[in-house]
């Protein structure tokens, strides 16, 4: 009897979690909806740095299928057309191959932006053939592609540095930072920043907030901005404190921002409409934010994959935002799923330059 009734609540657990699983990747399935058909009614040129990883070669071949991307691959064209055959891809992929003399130019382009910063001729010409990262940069830059996507095989920063030397950030950025957007049952955070800026001062988790704004509306999400820390609006005051505090003081006196944003506050404090609207019935909050912007690398990285694994959230990401171009640098282990939503997120950011 105790054997069927410890099989019987495996099974109602597994029922259980299969349902939770559903709900999740619903939201997060509806969430990338939006995104998926703004690209394929207009989509763009995405230059995809490893370009000879099977899952690349896999994402690109979905993303033209579906229409959501017109992906150039960039590697060895023998090497990139011998796998998307093994793997029974029967398409005509566009590819880019470095060592080909028709990119010579690229080399040029990349000393010109460079040459102040130390490169030498030499070099330039060197990372524009043996790096794709550098070479999908300045693709990107050149305008020969509107967005660019790795990471798939490199250190997060490996695949980061490149695109920041060559492309840089936008007009109205100085920092560039990675958002994830969480998707639960019936909601949906936008966590920033979760991988680029290790220490962020008052200024720069400013401009992190309107960044991250920027993009929820992307998706059709109206921000709700929290900067968060481990005290409420002065309850502990200290250096570390003051950042999103002062923060969101400069977020409120700037005429541009036109969305909701408090701080500094504790994680529930943002996250629960009771406390926001009892307690500290004078946030500029009254409902629940939607956009976590964190005190320090430490704590976003930490805090996104702990709604990860044990919040049950499908994370979408890391979207970089702030670049002069869509850039997204994955991570490794990342799935065909994840390239094909942050090559659709790319395409929409493409389309509003
Ligand atoms: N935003 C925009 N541009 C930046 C930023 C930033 N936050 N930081 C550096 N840059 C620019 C610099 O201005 C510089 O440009 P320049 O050469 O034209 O003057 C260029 O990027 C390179 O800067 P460096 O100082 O040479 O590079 P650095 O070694 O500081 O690297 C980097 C910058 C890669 C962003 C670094 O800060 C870093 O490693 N951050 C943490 C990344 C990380 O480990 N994330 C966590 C794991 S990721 C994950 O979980 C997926």
């Amino acid at each position: 009897a105790a054997m069927t009734s410890g099989a019987a609540r495996k099974r109602l657990d597994m029922n259980e979690y299969r349902e939770r699983l559903e709900a999740r990747l619903g939201k997060s399935r509806e969430m990338m909806r939006v995104v998926l058909n703004k690209a394929k009614s207009n989509p763009k040129r995405v230059a995809l740095a490893e370009g000879s990883n099977e899952k690349m070669i896999r994402a690109a071949y979905q993303m033209q299928e579906e229409g959501i991307a017109h992906p150039i691959l960039i590697g060895n064209t023998k090497v990139i057309l011998r796998k998307a055959e093994e793997l029974g891809l029967d398409f005509d992929p566009t590819i880019a191959n470095p060592r080909d003399g028709e990119w010579d130019h690229y080399a040029d382009r990349l000393y010109d932006l460079r040459k102040r910063k130390g490169l030498t001729e030499s070099e330039a010409a060197e990372l524009v053939r043996r790096d794709s990262n550098y070479f999908a940069s300045v693709m990107v830059e050149m305008g020969d592609a509107d967005a660019m996507l790795t990471g798939l095989t490199h250190h997060y920063p490996g695949g980061l540095r490149p695109p920041l030397q060559v492309i840089g950030t936008a007009e109205d950025a100085n920092y560039a930072a990675g958002v994830y957007m969480m998707t639960f049952k019936n909601r949906v955070v936008f966590c920033a920043d979760t991988t680029v800026n290790l220490d962020p001062d008052e200024e720069i988790l400013a401009e992190i907030t309107k960044h991250t704004a920027e993009l929820a509306r992307r998706f059709n999400v109206e921000p709700r901005a929290a900067l968060l820390s481990y005290s409420n609006f002065g309850s502990v005051r200290n250096e570390g404190t003051a950042k999103p505090r002062d923060a969101a003081n400069l977020l409120q006196d700037d005429p541009e921002v036109d969305f909701p944003v408090d701080g500094e506050m504790q994680a529930d404090t943002a996250l629960v409409e009771d406390i926001l609207t009892g307690t500290y019935d004078f946030s500029d909050l009254d409902e629940p934010a939607n956009v976590l912007v964190f005190p320090n690398l430490e704590a976003g990285n930490i805090g996104y994959k702990l709604l990860q694994r044990l919040g049950g959230a499908e994370a979408i990401g890391p979207m970089l935002v702030g670049m002069n171009k869509p850039v997204h640098v994955l991570q490794r282990g990342d799935e065909v799923k994840d390239i094909v939503n942050l090559a659709a997120t790319a395409v929409v950011d493409a389309q509003e330059e």
